[in-house]
């Protein structure tokens, strides 16, 4: 058997289409690894609200940028990237719409509730340039060997 993470990736432009693709592929690759419906349900959620900020405050709706996919698949977990060409931004700054003054925003929710649905969620800046956003979903998230990857 080997121990090489499975890696699907994908280059895609920044429409609404692209939106929908990343999600299937995502909700596959969770199906393919065991997770339950549910799970296959939160995982592309997140995927779909990571896409839509890619698209619109990433690359600004702008047709020429594009947005990579990467998907790594390990026995314990789902590891997914979601690249775009921004210039990026700090998740501590975003607000929380669980505040009060933020109760009766509709916008705001895509990073609480990618949160919510993942166990891990990071921003980085990617090489080169742009945006990387990263989720991780674990297969036994409490399971305490999981996090010391055994
Ligand atoms: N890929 C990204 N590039 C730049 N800024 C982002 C990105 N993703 C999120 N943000 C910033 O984080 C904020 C919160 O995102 P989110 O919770 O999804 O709410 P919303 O998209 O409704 O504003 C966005 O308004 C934006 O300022
Ligand atoms: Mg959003």
């Amino acid at each position: 058997m080997t121990t090489e993470p499975q890696v699907i990736e994908v280059t895609l432009e920044s429409t609404l289409k692209s939106v929908e693709k990343a999600e299937d592929l995502a909700r596959e690759a969770c199906a393919k690894a065991g997770f339950s419906e549910d799970d296959q349900h939160r995982v592309g959620m997140a995927v779909h609200e990571s896409m839509i900020n890619a698209i619109l405050h990433g690359n600004k709706n702008d047709a020429s940028k594009r947005v990579v996919l990467k998907i790594q698949v390990h026995p314990d977990r789902l590891e997914i990237r979601i690249r775009d060409q921004g210039t990026g931004f700090e998740p501590k700054s975003v607000r929380d719409p669980l505040e009060a003054e933020n109760l009766l925003k509709v916008s705001g929710r895509g990073i609480f509730l990618i949160r919510t649905f993942v166990d891990e969620f990071r921003v980085r800046k990617a090489e080169g340039a742009g945006t990387e956003v990263t989720l991780v979903k674990r297969k036994y998230p409490n399971d305490r060997r999981s996090e010391l990857g055994g």
